[in-house]
This record gives C-alpha cells, structure tokens and sequence, in this order.
C-alpha cells in the first residue's frame, strides 16, 4: 500500500523529539527503515543550513516533515523551500507535522503543499506531553505551573496517537492528501488539566495563569531558549482566544479509534514518578 516499495529508509525530521522518537520507534519496531533527521543525526539536518538538507534526502523514499519553530515567521518559506527539495530530488511522499490555529503554521502547510508532495499533513493541538517531556514537567515538579493560557480550553492530544498517525500515513499511501486536524476526547482548561495532574500526583500542584510577559521572563531567566520562549508567547497569545476549543476527528479517521483521554495519559505518566520532585527521566 506504500508507494516507497524499495525499502528506502523514511527520514524523520525532528526524530529526537517528542513526536519524532515515537515515529522513528514505531517504524523500526516494524522493520522499516529510517534515517534519524536532526543535528545529531548521520548526516545532520539543520533547517539553518540548507547545505545538509539534500544529503539528507539522498536515498530516502519518504519523509516525515516537521520544523521546530513552525509558528515564528519565515519558517513557511523555509518548509515550502525543503518540500520543494525533496519533490525535485524524487521524495515527493511527505507527511507533515504542523500545529493548529497558528498562522505561520498553517502557511507552511500551504507552502509544502504548493510543492506538489504527496502529502498528508497533521495539524495537532497541544500535546499532552508537554507536561511531562518539556520542560513543563519542571513546573509540575514544582507545583506551580505558570502559564498565560487564561481559561480558554483546549483539547490536549496524546504524542502517542499523533505518531500512531503519522506511521499509518507514512506507510499507507490512501492517507494522501488527507488533512488530520488532532486533538484528543475532551476539553480541558489548564487549571482542569493541571488539577488532574495533581490528583494522580497526590500532592497540591496548582494552574498560575501568568500575563505573557511575566512568562516570558521568568522563561528567559531560568534559561529556556528565546526563541523557544517566543514562539511559546506567540502561540499563547494567538491561539488561546478560543479557536481551538473544539474537538476534531482527525485520531478517528486516520486510524479508526479514539484518541486516547488525557487522564488516561495523567495516570501513565504519574506511575512512571516523572513528576515526583526529584524525577529526571522523561516519560
Ligand atoms: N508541543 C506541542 O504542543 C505542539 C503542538 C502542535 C504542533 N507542534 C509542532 O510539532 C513539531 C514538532 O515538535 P516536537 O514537540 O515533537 O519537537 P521537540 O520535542 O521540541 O523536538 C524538537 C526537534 O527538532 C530538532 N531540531 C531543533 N533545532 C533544529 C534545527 N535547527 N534543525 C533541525 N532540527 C532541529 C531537535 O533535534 P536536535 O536538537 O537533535 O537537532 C528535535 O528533534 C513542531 O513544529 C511544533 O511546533 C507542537
């Protein structure tokens, strides 16, 4: 059903992070070849460095597509660029992994489309995982997690099933051309999300909603990256004013079931003592 009948490897950009790992896991698990894209990865990929990017297309017979600052301008041009590269240097099969709502991100999904890939794209809400493999988790940790995300809810989706998805449409071609918007089976504020945290946790952790410059600060002062700590103020600002507080069916479409519930992920994540004081390890 995969066009990439060659048992080329898929390169996975992005393939150290949250979605990424569990993609380049999963693909494996089957057998199926991948190259690792990342600056770590043989050869590297750096999206600031074009001259890494056709090495690590040459020889692959797809790719799963994602930028790490989708939502700060320029980042459309610079996926319609990679698309483009690839569609000429014969890997038109993409699968791409953008967010929901932002305008920057849902531009590049248009750039990488105006390529002409064969191309599924997963526009995904927040993930669920962030508070346990970001540096939320830290928050958590703490007790306090501060955020400016108002009330407004959202519906936190699961990394697993966002690489369920992805897999599915990396290795079955009838997902070309399809748009899965992914969230999960609930909306949830971050006070409900945080209080379900604590409850599994067994210890008081509260939701502090914060402005976005005090968020941005403290950020900055406990090191987290700046651009990290723009795009994350620019997502909070732009999206949270209610245009993602709907459920979307993009889990149950592309995969037949139903996205897994956030307590669901809460009760896993609590058991593995990710978020006991002392907790390094990611879950
Ligand atoms: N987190 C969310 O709630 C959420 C929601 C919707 C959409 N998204 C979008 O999903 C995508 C993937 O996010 P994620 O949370 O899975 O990623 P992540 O866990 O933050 O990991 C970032 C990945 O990008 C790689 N990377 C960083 N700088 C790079 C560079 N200059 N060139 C190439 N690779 C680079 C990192 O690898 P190395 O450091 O090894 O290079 C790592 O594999 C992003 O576009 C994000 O905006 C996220």
């Amino acid at each position: 059903m995969n066009h990439n009948t060659t048992q080329e490897p898929t390169l996975v950009l992005a393939g150290t992070g949250k979605i990424g790992r569990r993609v380049v896991e999963r693909l494996t698990a089957r057998g199926l070849p991948v190259r690792v894209g990342s600056r770590s990865g043989e050869p590297p990929f750096d999206w600031d460095d074009r001259s890494t990017w056709a090495p690590a297309l040459k020889g692959v017979g797809s790719a799963y597509v994602a930028h790490h600052w989708d939502a700060l301008p320029g980042a459309a041009e610079t996926m319609g660029s990679f698309a483009e590269l690839a569609v000429e240097r014969g890997v038109p099969r993409l699968v791409l992994m953008s967010g929901r709502g932002e305008e920057e991100a849902e531009r590049g999904q248009q750039a990488v489309r105006d390529s002409g890939a064969d191309l599924t794209i997963l526009r995904s809400t927040w993930f669920a995982q962030n508070f346990s493999e970001d540096y939320w988790r830290e928050m958590v940790q703490a007790g306090d997690v501060a955020l400016p995300a108002g009330a407004t809810p959202e519906p936190f989706v699961d990394a697993e099933d966002i690489a369920d998805v992805a897999v599915a449409a990396l290795t079955d071609d009838r997902h070309i051309g399809e748009l899965y918007e992914l969230t999960g089976p609930r909306l949830l504020t971050f006070a409900d999300a945080v209080e379900e945290i604590s409850e599994a946790v067994g210890r008081e952790v509260r939701y502090v909603p914060v402005s976005i410059e005090d968020f941005a600060a403290t950020s900055l002062e406990q090191g987290v990256p700046s651009e990290l700590v723009e795009m994350l103020s620019l997502i909070f600002d732009e999206v949270l004013d209610g245009r993602n507080a709907r459920l979307a069916d993009g889990v149950q479409r592309a995969l037949g079931r139903e996205p897994r519930d956030f307590g669901d992920y809460v009760r896993a994540a609590a058991a593995t003592g990710i978020w006991n004081a002392t907790a390094t390890r990611a879950a």
